[in-house]
């Protein structure tokens, strides 16, 4: 089979990091992209030579294609997917799945009731060593485990002026609201290292905490987000894992530091500067004596990682926006289950947006609601969430005509958003954000 699933990507910007997973395997080729920003639109389309050119998303699902990419801003992600599953195209959306608890009950449904394929592109949980340390649990190396860390340290900033939805979608809530590459990594070893008739490992409460707001935006405008969140979830089996976020404090970044802690063993990622990732194993090491994680690589690392194609390694994050492609298209050939699956997304996506419940009571630890189990919505919502705001999330959504170049760091309140429009196919448009346009959904 060789090109014979057609793929449209919505979302140019980021949808080009696509490109080089979908152009290494064979069976697909990108023959559409769509994005109301024409100019965005066409430069990626002609560096890409993608043919067919949508301004519209709806003319998009309408044409012949089998699977549609979504890489628009986050509060797109659910209601993009749910339209394109009911079109019966297969769905890869960018993290996170949903941006309320509706859109999470939608979502589920829609993937049910379309018989379609829907994958969230976790990209962390392909990177290399992330996928080796997935192999050892699965082997039960670590023993039964009970703890974990994810920190994802990143100073947007700049990228929240550059990209103003982030302004109001991630820096514009607090608590968690951007967990995926965190606690994906660290929910999908506790799910390796179970039985198989096991249970299902995931968070069942999460409580919240803020540093308090030592920065400002670029027009001098106190973030509405704490400096960095720590998320503390309780497992239903009992284990503990911590996610550490931190969007706004002025130092270098680190994406993807975790821990793992099991009866027989742990694992810890690289810090930086020279630093590399360390496991110590009861059934292989001396105690108290950390190895090299790559020790182990030889033995251990799974097929998909021994000899990957050249354009795996050329794609970004680490090779995971390959692995990411070539599982989701898998699912579809042989009609099999993606392995980041509708609830598997729901799983490492809802703890986030309880965070924010969480984070906004002063911490109080709150249960995170399981959309497998849910009959009715909201009915058979936690009372605890019944009532909350993250229920429905009605913020608006800011857009801008392409990123700004030459931002100044730290510059403040001189310069506004350029080119930032209305939603064309919007009834609701009003001023916000500094003077920009936005838009409700
Ligand atoms: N997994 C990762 O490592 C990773 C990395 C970067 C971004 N992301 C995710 O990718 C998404 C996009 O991020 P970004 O930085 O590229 O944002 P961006 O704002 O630069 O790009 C979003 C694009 O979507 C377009 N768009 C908005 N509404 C549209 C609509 N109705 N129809 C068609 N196009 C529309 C905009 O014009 C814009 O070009 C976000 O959800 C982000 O979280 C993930």
């Amino acid at each position: 089979m060789n090109n014979e699933l057609k793929v449209g990507i919505v979302g140019a910007p980021r949808g080009a990091g696509f490109m080089a997973g979908f152009n290494a395997v064979t069976e697909t080729k990108v023959v559409a992209l769509c994005d109301t920003n024409r100019e965005a639109l066409e430069r990626s389309a002609e560096r890409y030579g993608i043919e067919r050119r949508y301004t519209d998303y709806e003319q998009m699902l309408d044409s012949d294609v089998d699977i549609i990419v979504i890489a628009t801003p986050m509060p797109l992600h659910a209601p993009m997917a749910m339209a394109a599953l009911n079109a019966g195209k297969h769905v890869l959306s960018e993290v996170t799945a949903a941006t309320d608890l509706k859109q999470c009950w939608q979502l589920a449904q829609a993937v049910k009731s379309s018989g379609r394929k829907y994958m969230m592109a976790e990209n962390y949980c392909y990177m290399k060593p992330n996928v080796l340390v997935k192999a050892l649990a699965r082997r039960g190396l670590f023993g039964t485990l009970y703890f974990g860390e994810g920190e994802y340290i990143h100073d947007v900033k700049d990228l929240n002026r550059q990209t103003p939805w982030r302004r109001v979608w991630q820096t514009g809530r607090n608590g968690c609201t951007y967990p995926t590459h965190s606690l994906g990594p660290v929910l999908q070893w506790f799910n390796a290292a179970r039985g198989e008739n096991e249970e299902v490992i995931k968070v069942e409460r999460v409580s919240c905490f803020g540093s308090g707001r030592h920065y400002q935006d670029w027009r001098g405008v106190n973030f509405d987000h704490d400096d960095l969140t720590l998320m503390l979830c309780q497992l239903n089996t009992g284990g503990l894992v911590k996610i550490r976020l931190d969007m706004l404090s002025d130092r270098p970044h680190n994406l993807a530091y975790y821990t793992l802690q099991g009866t027989k063993g742990c694992y810890e990622a690289q810090r930086g500067l020279g630093d590399q990732p360390k496991i110590w194993l009861a059934d292989f090491h001396k105690p108290n004596e950390w190895h090299a994680l790559s020790e182990l690589e030889e033995e251990f690392m799974p097929a998909m990682w021994r000899n990957p194609p050249e354009e795996a390694v050329r794609a970004g994050h680490g090779g995971g926006d390959y692995f990411e492609v070539r599982d989701f298209v898998d699912s579809i050939l042989h009609d099999t289950q993606p392995p980041i699956d509708v609830f598997t997304a729901l799983d490492f996506t809802v703890p986030g947006l309880v965070s924010e419940e969480s984070i906004n009571r002063g911490g109080v630890p709150l249960p995170v609601p399981d959309f497998r189990t849910m009959q009715r919505f909201p009915d058979d919502l936690p009372d605890e969430l019944k009532n909350s705001r993250i229920v429905e999330v009605n913020l608006p959504l800011v857009f801008c005509q392409g990123r700004i170049d030459g931002l100044e760091k730290g510059g403040q309140g001189s310069r506004r958003a350029e080119g930032v429009r209305q939603e064309p196919h919007s009834p609701t448009g009003q001023a916000s954000l500094d003077g920009t346009v936005v838009t409700h959904l």
